[in-house]
């Protein structure tokens, strides 16, 4: 990694006095850091998985998932043999589903190459995949006390704030911020492997024998929950005495959140005891999403004037997605308010939404809604599913 400058040089221009800001960071981790699941372990594999959770997805959503997805799969070997459809079953809902992908075929790597062992320093890691800088340093850090700052966009506002510079969105500039991340964690490097870290005392982790990843954890801790973007904390903060801003810092605009309409059907059927959903898998070789299952995507044009059985808003990222569920069996004019769904024109108003989908029929099929939960489905089909109580809340082990 390039660093710009030495860590007492770059520590001086921001003139913090890095052992006065850790020690007061770290008094503060150990009093209010949150007790999360992987801050409990000192096992790189368990380390690893919460970092690439934690890629793009917010700590609560990944509190869900975490501990269901170490029950399936409580060891890289068990990962690595396990097939992708099962890993993207554990994973449905978390979004991104490249990282699970990637995640895997990262285990299968290190399973038949390197005997099952994690590589413990940062560079090596980022020659994974799905392992970029800000992954590796924090899986190196933590699992490894490599002295590496992990610098993601909640360290970075708090290093601006500190420092009092102003954001800006150039190599060189997001360069400087790691130089002073970097200044302010603790150089010594230890190699921690098998670390005991406790979590009696307060709220959260109590100091372990790893400086680097605890001072590490502590930053993100910090941004994620007093130097917020908005409305940051000062009054709570452990180092607003050091800090050369106090929250008057401009931020970033956010980026526009756009909205979206969709539409999809919700087609059941019994047979025997049995419901049945129609469901589609999405093509191989889709850019989003490839290989995932969800409920058919209808075209807008199709259901003009139609009223859904279910309404439900969806946001990945800064989209919010509007998504009107239709139902055949429960079809309502939108103008009259009647029901469409008695006797002859309920038969042709639900084939005409059936043969609106736009899929190749190859990549439509029905499925019993007790075996949903073993399927890969999108967050949005799992969502409308466990809305109207067609699955289970929580994804059932899949056999064995
Ligand atoms: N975001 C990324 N890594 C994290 C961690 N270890 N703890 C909290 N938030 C994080």
């Amino acid at each position: 990694m390039k660093r710009s400058g030495s860590g007492d040089e770059v520590a001086a221009r921001c003139e913090l006095n890095p052992a006065v800001f850790r020690r007061r960071l770290m008094k503060w981790y150990g009093e209010r850091a949150r007790a999360l699941p992987w801050r409990e372990t000192s096992d790189p594999y368990r380390i690893w998985v919460a970092e690439v959770m934690l890629q793009q997805t917010r700590v609560a959503a990944v509190v869900e998932y975490y501990n269901d997805f170490l029950r399936r799969f409580p060891t890289l070997v068990s990962l690595a043999l396990a097939s992708e459809l099962e890993v993207l079953v554990a994973w449905s809902g978390l979004g991104y589903y490249n990282r699970a992908r990637l995640l895997h075929r990262a285990a299968q790597f290190i399973m038949t190459e390197r005997r099952s062992s994690l590589p413990s320093s940062s560079a090596e890691l980022r020659t994974l995949p799905g392992i970029g800088e800000y992954t590796a340093a924090a899986i190196a850090s933590i699992a490894f006390g490599e002295s590496v700052a992990v610098v993601d966009g909640n360290v970075e506002r708090v290093v601006l704030r500190l420092t009092g510079r102003a954001s800006e969105n150039t190599a060189a500039a997001r360069g400087l911020v790691r130089a002073q991340a970097q200044a302010l964690l603790p150089q010594a490097r230890g190699t921690v492997s098998r670390r005991e870290v406790q979590s009696g005392g307060g709220a959260g982790p109590s100091h372990s024998d790893n400086p680097a990843g605890d001072h590490n954890q502590a930053m993100m801790e910090l941004g994620a929950t007093v130097c917020l973007p908005r409305a940051p904390r000062c009054s709570e903060c452990p180092v607003r005495e050091l800090c050369r801003t106090r929250g008057e810092h401009p931020t970033t605009a956010r980026a526009p959140q756009r909205s979206r309409p969709v539409a999809c059907l919700l087609d059941l059927r019994k047979r025997g005891p049995a419901t049945e959903v129609l469901l589609e898998r999405r093509p191989a070789c889709a850019s989003v999403m490839p290989a995932m299952v969800e409920l058919p995507p209808l075209p807008l044009d199709a259901v003009e004037g139609l009223e859904p059985a279910l309404r439900i808003r969806h946001t990945i990222t800064n989209t919010n997605y509007y998504v009107q569920v239709f139902s055949p069996r429960r079809l309502v004019s939108a103008s009259s308010g009647s029901l469409a769904s008695t006797g002859k024109r309920t038969g042709v108003a639900a084939q005409a939404l059936r043969s609106a989908i736009p899929a190749d029929s190859r990549a439509l099929y029905w499925t019993r809604t007790t075996q949903l939960a073993g399927l890969p489905l999108t967050g949005l089909t799992r969502k409308i599913l466990q809305r109207l109580k067609l699955m289970e809340k929580h994804r059932a082990a899949l056999p064995e």
